[in-house]
């Protein structure tokens, strides 16, 4: 029988999961728990049961290890690839607790998800944090048994997330602007900066429309204004359209105050 540390170099380069018939590390030898000439086969495979959370199982698992980490990093490489300011991405390794954070954990993903409240108190690190976990979620273990699948991440990522400054949003061409408010993921970073014309408070009652409409279609903001001032910036409408279908968050104060 082959040694543990034999498993465990091989399964470093291996990117796919072999499945369980063809899976090595699934007969591991457990040489400290059990008798040595034992071999486990653990069905269901932990890869598939928790690939974003190594449990003790996946620890026993090389392939599993090795594709969390490598999941992992490359979710994590490829959000500025997506339009993710690269800041925050590179903040992402070091995250800490904050109120727009815990606010992403207890979003569902449905509709919208707005944070809002002073500058600097982490709205936009949240968003990005968003982006990340809706990314990985578009991912299911059984998708690393096929190649090409460190390709998808970003080219199925490219496809649906958009993540635009309000300003750039603002000047944008009437076609980028459609391309954007049909996007599947959206983020609208800094609503508040601009200056706010008619069109713009326009535009953006039209977008909150617009995402309400499709109610597969997610979308993030981040706000420069409190609640208050975000109602009498944009309108009833506007509030009623984002809180009919989603979350509103005030991220600033010691506790998470959540609509809804
Ligand atoms: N929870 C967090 N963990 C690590 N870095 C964070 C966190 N929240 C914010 N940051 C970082 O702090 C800085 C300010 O946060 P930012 O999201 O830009 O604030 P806001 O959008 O509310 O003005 C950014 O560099 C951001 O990446
Ligand atoms: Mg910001």
């Amino acid at each position: 029988m082959k040694h543990v540390e034999w498993f465990k170099k091989k399964s470093a380069t291996i990117k796919e999961c072999p499945g369980e018939t063809k899976c090595v590390m699934g007969k591991l030898p457990m040489a400290k728990t059990h008798p040595p000439n034992e071999r486990i086969l653990y069905w269901p495979c932990p890869i598939f049961t928790s690939l974003e959370k190594p449990s003790d199982a996946i620890g026993r698992c090389a392939y599993g290890v090795n594709l969390a980490n490598n999941f992992e990093a490359r979710t994590l490489n490829v959000l500025s690839d997506l339009g993710v300011p690269k800041l925050h991405a590179e903040n992402i390794k070091n995250k800490r607790d904050s109120i727009a954070v815990k606010a992403v954990e207890m979003w569902d993903g449905i509709g919208f998800l707005v944070l809002c409240g002073g500058t600097g108190v982490g709205k936009s690190f949240g968003a990005a944090y968003a982006v990340l976990r809706l990314l990985r979620g578009m991912f299911s273990p059984s998708d690393f048994r096929r190649p090409g699948v460190w390709t998808d991440i970003f080219t199925r990522g490219k496809s649906i997330f958009s993540w635009r400054h309000i300003r750039d949003l603002t000047v944008a061409q009437e076609a980028e602007k459609q391309h954007f408010l049909g996007a599947g993921v959206l983020v609208l970073d800094d609503l508040g900066s601009e200056n706010t014309t008619p069109a713009v408070k326009e535009l953006i009652g039209y977008l909150a429309t617009k995402r309400n409409d499709n109610p597969r279609s997610q979308t993030i903001i981040t706000a420069n204004l409190s609640l208050e001032a975000m109602s009498s910036r944009y309108g009833d409408r506007f509030m009623d359209r984002i809180m009919a279908c989603g979350k509103v968050v005030q991220c600033d104060g010691e506790n998470i105050r959540m609509t809804r």
